[in-house]
């Protein structure tokens, strides 16, 4: 669809979202739609059975294609949100015909070429691009966006997070098993390995060392390299509960500096991309059915751990699919737009 003028064309990316069909991709497309992201074109690519399909955007019908090789050609932005085989398969490929890749899944982030980007936090490593950028998961998306004005400011020798993941974490089929299983319907294929409903997993993803789940293990290694310091200590507990609006995260810290409340309350409520709720006598705290739909993260029951030197206590709630997910992506796109049209207008 060609939704501007010739002249906006010279200077305007096309853009393709590749997962449009998804949990991700969906709320993608919104979210270029609702940032007004200045686009050329939009194209919706998915797998063979998705082809056909109609979206919309900006209230126009747009057909969804197959994904193939040949998708990318002319394409100068492409945001992948088709899982990791699809990433691994294509990106590669878009990348080498110019285009760059803002990509959702786990397939790129700790290549040490590709950045790993939450613009709140680490925004000059766009810059450092070889053709793919990676998006952080989503658990550690809200965390760091947080944890990063904390540890400018007192230094973070320790953070143990236990999380609260949405099913909306695991993508469309995992949606639909809790559906299913409220409305004791039949269900096909599981996505979990046990029932969702009225249940918690203490397993986000499979098992893969020494106990630890892939969830748990890049949220460890994801917020060392987002953050540029590897001497963090991350302890982490992730759970699946049976929640759609969002990512809730308990959140203990110590730090190596001393600190007042009245300080991180400040410098939280003036850090981008936060928004503190924190009135406990009034049941004042973040929640997902609050931040579902919102792009900030959200902070609160903010409380000095008495049982170290130095320590605090957080609980931390987003929407994954749109601050863990889709808008984090197009915030580095819109990021990476204004470095390229910076760069033109010097050559010019
Ligand atoms: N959900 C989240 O909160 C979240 C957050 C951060 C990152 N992510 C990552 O984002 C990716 C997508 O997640 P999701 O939740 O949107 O999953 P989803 O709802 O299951 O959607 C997957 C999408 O990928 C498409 N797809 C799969 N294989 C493909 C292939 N070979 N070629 C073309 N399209 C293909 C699917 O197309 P069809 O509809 O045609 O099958 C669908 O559009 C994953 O890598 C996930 O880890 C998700």
């Amino acid at each position: 669809m060609k939704i501007s003028d010739q002249t906006t064309l010279m200077k305007n990316p096309n853009v393709a979202i590749a997962g449009a069909t998804g949990l991700v991709g969906r709320k993608m497309i919104q979210v270029l739609e609702e940032r007004n992201f200045p686009l050329a074109s939009l194209k919706l690519l998915a797998t063979a059975q998705s082809a056909g399909k109609v979206l919309s955007f900006s209230g126009k019908p747009l057909i969804v294609e197959e994904m193939t090789p040949r998708s990318f050609v002319g394409v100068d932005l492409a945001l992948f949100s088709a899982g990791a085989r699809a990433s691994k398969e294509f990106a590669p490929i878009a990348a080498a015909l110019g285009t760059l890749v803002i990509d959702n899944s786990s397939a790129f982030r700790m290549d040490p070429v590709v950045p790993l980007v939450v613009p709140e936090v680490n925004p000059g490593d766009i810059r450092r691009h070889k053709g793919i950028i990676a998006n952080p998961n989503c658990s550690t998306i809200q965390m760091v966006v947080v944890l990063q004005p904390l540890h400018e400011r007192f230094r973070i020798k320790r953070v143990v997070v236990s999380t609260y993941q949405s099913v909306t974490g695991a993508g469309k089929r995992a949606l639909k098993q809790l559906e299913s299983e409220i409305a004791q319907e039949p269900l096909g294929e599981r996505k979990f390995p046990h029932q969702i409903a009225y249940n918690a997993l203490p397993q986000v993803d499979v098992f893969v060392e020494a106990g630890f789940t892939r969830e748990e293990i890049k949220m460890v290694q994801e917020t060392r390299k987002i953050m540029h310091d590897d001497s963090i200590q991350i302890a982490p507990t992730c759970v699946r509960v049976p929640v759609i609006g969002g990512h809730s995260e308990s959140v203990n810290l110590e730090f190596e500096r001393p600190f007042e409340l009245d300080a991180v309350m400040e410098l939280l409520r003036h850090s981008p991309g936060i928004t503190v709720q924190d009135d406990v006598a009034q049941s004042i705290y973040p929640m997902p059915i609050w931040a579902h739909e919102k792009d900030d993260v959200f902070v609160g029951r903010i409380r000095r751990d008495t049982t170290v030197a130095s320590g605090l206590h957080l609980w931390i709630v987003s929407d994954n699919l749109r601050k863990g997910a889709a808008t984090n992506a197009v915030q580095i796109a819109e990021v990476w737009l204004a470095q390229r049209q910076t760069a033109e207008a010097q050559r010019a």
